[in-house]
């Protein structure tokens, strides 16, 4: 299957709202939560900055680019419509905060014309990442900054003992949902190689706290997709998924992954 995540606005309207409460659910953890305002609160924008979001799924972290990082103004592009209309739900009365339908890609923005580029969990879904990077170069300042942050995915673990079963939903589940796997370990050279002057790299650890509610979507979904694609019987699936909701009820649940941000600047 190819990751949903890649094409969106291509995927049944159920899909696209499933994934819209996942990004939700993640958002509004307060470890992730952490994790945005650890890399987001001491970039060093000038007076009246614009900032812009690249797939900026259900806007979250769209309104983080004013709250945390201090922008003046923030626009939220994002292929999916739901998503879109989801953002727009969410943050209907916040001044400065807009979002539209479009393509990192090929965006409509001047050359020029922004002080920040965000990307939160955006390349490790876009087959050929160095054009979204290049369309950030193009549409940045002299002296603006690009801000990337995804999932170390290969890091991600549901695992408590060994052979155990959940860790193999969660392995599933990366994937089914993520093109490139690898990319906080590539994106340095990535950036380097599109003309950036390179900033701080930091790592971010996320463990799932209280009732996982994000970690758990990964599962359900992992779990739910093994039986659609034929690998479980829709009874075991349940059963894998009903083990995860057992063990956060019993405090036994751990979730964990590793996230990566890198800070960049368009020379000048
Ligand atoms: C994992 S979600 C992250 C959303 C948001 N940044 C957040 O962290 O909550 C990835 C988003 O990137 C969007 N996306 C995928 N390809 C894109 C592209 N070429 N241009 C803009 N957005 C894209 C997807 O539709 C999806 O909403």
């Amino acid at each position: 299957m190819a990751d949903p995540y890649s094409n969106l606005a291509a995927e049944d309207k159920a899909m696209q709202t499933a994934i819209a409460d996942a990004m939700d659910a993640r958002c509004k953890e307060p470890a992730q939560m952490a994790i945005r305002k650890e890399y987001l609160s001491d970039l060093d924008l000038p007076e009246g900055a614009f900032a812009v979001e690249f797939g900026s799924g259900t806007g979250h972290v769209t309104h983080d680019l004013i709250t945390l990082a201090g922008a003046d103004r923030a626009l939220g592009i994002e292929p999916s419509p739901v998503m879109v209309q989801r953002a727009e739900t969410h943050f209907a009365s916040e001044p400065g905060l807009s979002f539209e339908i479009g393509d990192a890609k090929r965006t409509s923005l001047e050359d020029g014309s922004v002080d920040l580029v965000l990307m939160h969990t955006l390349l490790c879904h876009v087959p050929g990442p160095e054009d979204v990077i290049a369309e950030a170069h193009r549409v940045l300042k002299p002296g603006g900054i690009l801000a990337v942050c995804d999932g170390d995915y290969d890091t991600a673990t549901a695992q408590i003992a060994d052979f155990d079963p959940l860790d193999q939903v969660v392995r599933f589940m990366i994937d089914q949902n993520v093109t490139n796997l690898w990319v906080m370990r590539r994106v340095a050279g990535m950036l380097a190689a599109s003309g950036f002057d390179l900033g701080k790299r930091r790592a971010h650890s996320y463990v799932a706290e209280g009732e996982a509610t994000y970690y758990l979507t990964v599962i359900n979904r992992g779990a739910e997709r093994m039986a659609e694609t034929g690998v479980l019987f829709p009874e075991t699936a349940e059963a894998l998924k009903d083990e995860a909701r057992r063990r956060v009820e019993e405090s036994t649940f751990f979730g964990f992954m590793s996230y990566v941000s890198q800070i960049a600047c368009k020379p000048g």
